[in-house]
């Protein structure tokens, strides 16, 4: 009778690691979360341009020449896209976060083209 329990216990164990083989991250995706990668785009200058106008110009001027915030006209010359991405996602100072409000694709695509500006 005891022979039974015990390997009830086993195969319960069992499942129990398969099951978490499965549902906890792994390594790579917790370093994804830490660090969020900017999806691939091809760069579509127009609608960056359309979603800088329309999020971004109260801050960094309609010639992204600088108000609020810094200017933006030579932003790439000392930022890469993967940068201008991380930091629009998350914000910075009283920067807001966009990660709520864009698409990361528009994110990434309007990385690219600021990151362009030199
Ligand atoms: C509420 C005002 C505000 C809005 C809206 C805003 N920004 Fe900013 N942004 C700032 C401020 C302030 C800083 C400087 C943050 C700091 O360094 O503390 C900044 C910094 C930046 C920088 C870094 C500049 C550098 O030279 O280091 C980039 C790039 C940038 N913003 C892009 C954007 C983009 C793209 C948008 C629109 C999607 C946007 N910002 C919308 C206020 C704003």
């Amino acid at each position: 009778m005891q022979k039974y329990i015990m390997s009830g216990f086993f195969f319960a164990a069992c499942a129990l690691a398969i099951i978490l083989m499965f549902t906890l991250p792994g390594k790579s995706e917790v370093a994804k979360e830490a660090k969020p990668s900017m999806p691939e785009v091809v760069l579509d200058a127009t609608a960056a341009e359309a979603s800088v106008k329309a999020n971004c110009i109260s801050c960094h001027g309609d010639q992204l020449q600088g108000g609020v915030g810094p200017g933006l006209q030579n932003a790439g010359s000392h930022l890469t896209p993967e940068q201008i991405y991380n930091l629009v996602s998350k914000g910075k100072g009283i920067m807001p976060a966009f990660k709520d409000t864009l698409a990361e694709e528009e994110v990434a695509n309007v990385a690219q083209w600021l990151a362009q500006k030199k």
